[in-house]
């Protein structure tokens, strides 16, 4: 049988991730989150006391093994940042795409990111777009990151995460190289009023008539 590749795209904190993975698990292929590829390289480059505003990151992405994609420290806002900046350098990702295209190999692979159904495998048997409104986002990855659901400035919070993710895709939408959009053939799912079950069950139907 042909190798079976699933492209997983939209904006932050979407729960593609979430999706993905369950994907992943549900049809017993590999999964990769590729967005931690870009959070090691700006993580590295923070650590080496290197601006990812400004400085040339590619020697940094190319260093990037899978061990480092273990690493704790990968979800904190100034890394959020640092990956969405290192992501617009066209040499960055060109590092990058061999190691997503290898990851899939012959076995094939789930993988979740901004660019996977238009650049890295603009061949993937099934392409997927997550989205959901930025309020929605907000309120799911604050839900994650809270340390106190009722804390009595919760809505203050929530609206800072959604200036934070705001930011974040409208430089991952106006980069050059890669941009955040839906491949042509792309199947949309917008998650805003379905829960985690729901957009697998939505998903496992759209693969089954896929493939
Ligand atoms: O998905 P995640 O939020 O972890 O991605 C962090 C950043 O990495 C994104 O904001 C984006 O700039 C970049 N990224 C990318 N292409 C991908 C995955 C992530 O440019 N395929």
């Amino acid at each position: 049988t042909q190798r079976l590749v699933i492209a997983v795209d939209g904006p932050a904190a979407a729960g593609k991730g979430t999706l993905a993975r369950s994907l992943a698990e549900a049809l017993g292929l590999p999964y990769l989150d590729t967005g931690l590829l870009y959070r090691a390289t700006g993580r590295r480059m923070i650590d080496a006391g290197h601006d990812p505003a400004t400085a040339p990151a590619e020697e940094f992405a190319a260093t990037v093994g899978m061990e480092d994609l273990r690493r704790t420290d990968l979800r904190v806002p100034e890394v959020d940042r640092a990956a969405s900046l290192v992501a617009a350098q066209p040499a960055v990702r060109r590092v990058l795409v061999d190691v997503q295209r290898r990851f899939a190999g012959a076995h094939g692979a789930v993988l979740d990111g901004r660019d996977i159904g238009t650049v890295i495998f603009p061949d993937a048997q099934v392409k997927l777009y997550i989205t959901a409104s930025a309020r929605t986002r907000a309120e799911r990855r604050w839900e994650q990151m809270a340390t106190d659901l009722n804390a009595p400035d919760r809505a203050a919070q929530i609206a800072q995460v959604e200036r934070e993710i705001a930011a974040r895709d409208a430089a991952d939408s106006v980069r050059a190289t890669a941009p955040l959009r839906p491949a042509d053939d792309a199947v949309h799912i917008e998650t805003d009023h379905l829960d985690a079950a729901a957009v697998l069950a939505e998903a496992l139907r759209i693969v089954a008539l896929k493939t």
